[in-house]
């Protein structure tokens, strides 16, 4: 199999269509789909400003069990959560430009642990991050959006089998 598959195009008519996609992909990325996987994996979003990258972020760890106020990490470069022993990282690397910020934030091996880890603007980071389980391109669509998911492991694939069959 080589990676990455084709995208899967997923209208998101509006904003509620984006968080039902974040909350059936939190199902299976926090491991409490019935079919589930191990809780875990990498999720890489992109798409121009705007396009609901930290709105789909929001939705999914909201899903997830985080609870109080979710901030969008573009300032701090990274937020981060814990829920029930699991641990969830939300990137920001739209500002990001410093290799040394890289090495001494110490940002790779948060990256190898079993968390949840979505990524905005990972093209940032350039060739410092391994490719992600699922990756999410929002685009503009009218006057709502349009994502394609594409899976980079067998992990997204499998993810992605079940989004794509219990779709409606
Ligand atoms: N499916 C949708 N249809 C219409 N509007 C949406 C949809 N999803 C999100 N939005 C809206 O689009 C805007 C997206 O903002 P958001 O901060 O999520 O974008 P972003 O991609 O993270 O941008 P940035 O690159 O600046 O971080 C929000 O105002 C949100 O309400
Ligand atoms: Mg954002």
């Amino acid at each position: 199999m080589t990676f990455p598959l084709p995208p899967v195009e997923w209208p998101l008519p509006d904003e509620d269509a984006t968080v039902a996609l974040a909350q059936r992909l939190a199902a299976l990325v926090c491991g409490h789909a019935p079919e589930s996987l191990p809780p875990g994996g990498r999720i890489h979003l992109r798409g121009e400003l705007g396009a609901g990258k930290t709105s789909l972020a929001r939705a999914l760890l909201r899903a997830g069990g985080v609870t109080g106020r979710i901030k969008s990490p573009s300032y701090a470069l990274l937020e981060s959560y814990n829920v029930s022993n699991l641990y969830f990282y939300h990137f920001d690397f739209y500002r990001f430009s410093d290799a040394h910020e890289w090495r001494d934030a110490g940002f790779g091996e948060l990256l190898a642990d079993a968390a949840v880890v979505l990524i905005e603007w990972p093209e940032q980071a350039g060739t410092r991050l391994p490719p992600p389980d699922l990756d999410i391109l929002l685009e503009y669509a009218g006057t709502g959006r349009r994502a394609w998911l594409s899976a980079c492991s067998e992990k997204g694939q499998l993810w992605l089998t079940h989004l794509t069959s219990s779709r409606r």
